[in-house]
This record gives structure tokens, sequence and C-alpha cells, in this order.
């Protein structure tokens, strides 16, 4: 039977040159060649109507099972030759593993997060311990406990982003001075940086979310002139030289007396500027020695115990200290701000 001749040597043509091909694309293009539409066996197959109807089935399975084996050869050839490809790439390649890798661009502290460090260190310098206590927070702990009832005026002071049946968010970290209180017993040191809020309208001085850090000292006859030496101490660490300071009279329902501390203008020494327009002061710290209430109200007696209380806006302490005009940069995450730390 001829065609099956004709098969079978298209077979052995086959079967030779997939053996002799050293390529993937030489490979391909055996492929097409014997089983492509213009392949010898499609050819051959086109022949088939002229032989006698018995004889048709058997070439017919005849060219099916010798394409099935050029199918089987070029897939053996393949899986050989990707295996000496590797095999090559192995012996001739070498990765250098002592080698640096690319570097990514490196990010840095946030100007706020720098000085609120360098802050807890002066104070646990000065054996205080750093607190935190919740940015959503109850009425109670941001107002009630600290002297401030339901109806007082002095809520006004604040302006409050409140949440739902009488929570808020934070207006200040002295919530988190009336938990520490609660769980410990005097003496109490302990300062508590975090992030607060207020309803307030942005421009170059104020924001809606910013940071603060306050403190509390709870001890035995402890006074006004505690109060200012533990001040002075951590401006002159924060500013890295002496730091003029005075006590004006202020009002925060939570101390009595209170205090509004102020610091010798940075920019012009006291002389008068526009940053401290014309004063020479800046205002930057509300303190004061703690209530009796709020001592009695979180369980010490204020017949035994007095202390201070102090918060200042970390913000605006690094305003002063790099001389940046505008408060709504800290958060506007602009690169060429920020890489400036
Ligand atoms: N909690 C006050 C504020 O956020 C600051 C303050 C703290 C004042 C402690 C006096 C004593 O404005």
């Amino acid at each position: 039977m001829q065609i099956i001749q004709k098969l079978d040597s298209i077979l052995k043509d086959a079967l030779k040159e997939i053996e002799d091909s050293k390529s993937l694309p030489s490979l391909e293009g055996l492929r097409v060649k014997y089983l492509g539409r213009k392949s010898r066996i499609t050819a051959v197959l086109k022949g088939l109507g002229a032989l006698p109807k018995n004889e048709r089935p058997s070439a017919g399975k005849a060219s099916n099972e010798i394409k099935r084996k050029i199918e089987g050869a070029l897939e053996q050839r393949k899986e050989q030759l990707s295996r000496d490809i590797f095999d090559g790439i192995a012996t001739t390649e070498r990765i250098d593993i002592t080698e640096p890798g690319v570097q990514g661009p490196k990010g840095s502290l946030h100007p706020i997060s720098q000085l609120s460090m360098e802050i807890e260190d002066i104070f646990m310098s000065m054996g205080f311990s750093i607190a935190a206590g919740p940015e959503v927070e109850s009425d109670y702990y941001n107002f009630e406990a600290l002297n401030i009832p339901p109806d007082h005026p002095a809520r006004d002071i604040q302006d409050t982003i409140w949440t739902v049946d009488q929570t808020l968010l934070r207006t200040h970290t002295s919530s988190v001075q009336v938990r520490t209180m609660e769980t410990k017993k005097p003496p109490i040191r302990v300062v508590a940086p975090g992030r607060v809020f207020r309803y307030e309208e942005t421009d170059a001085s104020h924001e809606h979310t910013f940071y603060q850090v306050e403190g509390l000292l709870i001890d035995r006859d402890i006074s006004v002139a505690n109060l200012i030496a533990v001040m002075r101490t951590m401006l002159r660490e924060v500013f890295k030289k002496d730091v003029k300071v005075r006590l004006r009279p202020g009002y925060f329902p939570f101390v009595e007396p209170g205090f509004e501390l102020d610091i010798s203008c940075h920019l012009c020494n006291g002389k008068g500027c526009s940053v401290c327009k014309g004063s020479g002061w800046e205002e930057l710290i509300g303190c004061g020695l703690v209530h009796p209430n709020v001592l009695s109200k979180s369980g010490i007696d204020p017949d035994v115990y007095s202390g201070f209380a102090f918060g200042m806006g970390l913000d605006r302490l690094v305003m002063m200290r790099y001389g940046i005009d505008d408060i709504r940069l800290f958060h506007s995450g602009d690169l060429r701000f920020l890489k400036q730390f």
C-alpha cells in the first residue's frame, strides 16, 4: 500500500529532523512543516479519496498514528532542549549574592513624631512614664472628671466633635491623665502625647486634628515652683538653650490656679516681631495646680496630695522650632516639605 509507505517515510524524516533540531524556534518550524496545513501528510491525505473504499479506513488510521508519533517526538525534544538551556544557564551564569540590591527610597519620621519622641525622652529622664489612651473618648473622661459638668460654659472653650451617645473625639489628652489617676496611686509622674481633635475651621494656625503632650505630677507638697522648674527644664532641652518664660493667669476648669505659660519669642528673642505680634512673647503651654475636685473625683485625697498639670500643642512647638508658618503643612503629605526633616 503506497500511501502507508509514503507516510512511513515522512515519519522517518520527521523523527530524524526533530532529533537533530537544536533550538526551540527550529522545533516550532518542524511542527509547522510536518503537522501544518501545507505539510506532506496533508498532501498525502488528499489522495485518500482515490483509494478503494475498503482501504481508506486503515490509511486514515495510519496517518493519525503518525501524526501522534510526530507530536510525541516534538514534545519530548522540546523538554530535552528546555532542560539543556537551563543547564547551560546554570553553568555559564552566576548570581553574585554579595552585590548590593537596588535601594528603594527611604522615608523618615514625621517632624511631629520626632519631637514627640524627643519630649518623651526628656520627661523619662525626669522620672515620668508615658501613657496612652483612646482617641474616641467618653464625655466623662474628656470633661466631667475634669471638673466640667454637662452644662458648664467651659465646654465651649474646646469645640468638640461628638460621635454618638455622649461619645466624642477627645479634645485634649487630659483624659489620659484622669485614666492614670484612677489606676495609679500617688506619687504619679506621667506624660500623655497623642492626637486630639477640635471642631475648627482650618487656617494657617488652626487644624481640626493636631497633637498634644500633656503631663501630670502628683505628690505631697507640690507647688507652682515645681511646675515652673519642670517646664523650664523641658524647654531648655527642646530648644537647646535657656528659654525665658512667664506665667499669666489662665482659666482651665481642672486647675486652680491656672496659667498660660509664654516663652520669649524665638524669632526676635523678645524684641517684638510679626510672629509674636510685637509682644515679644509666644503662648505655648496651659498649666496649673490640679483642682481639688479633680483629685477627689479620681479617689486622691486633696488634703494629702497636690499636683500640677500642663498641656501643649506639639504642632505649635515644631512650628516654633523650625520657623514653619502654616500648620496645614503637617498633614499635607507634601514630600517637598517632609523631606526637610
Ligand atoms: N487641656 C488643656 C488644653 O488642651 C491644656 C491644659 C492641661 C491646661 C493641663 C492646664 C492644665 O487646652
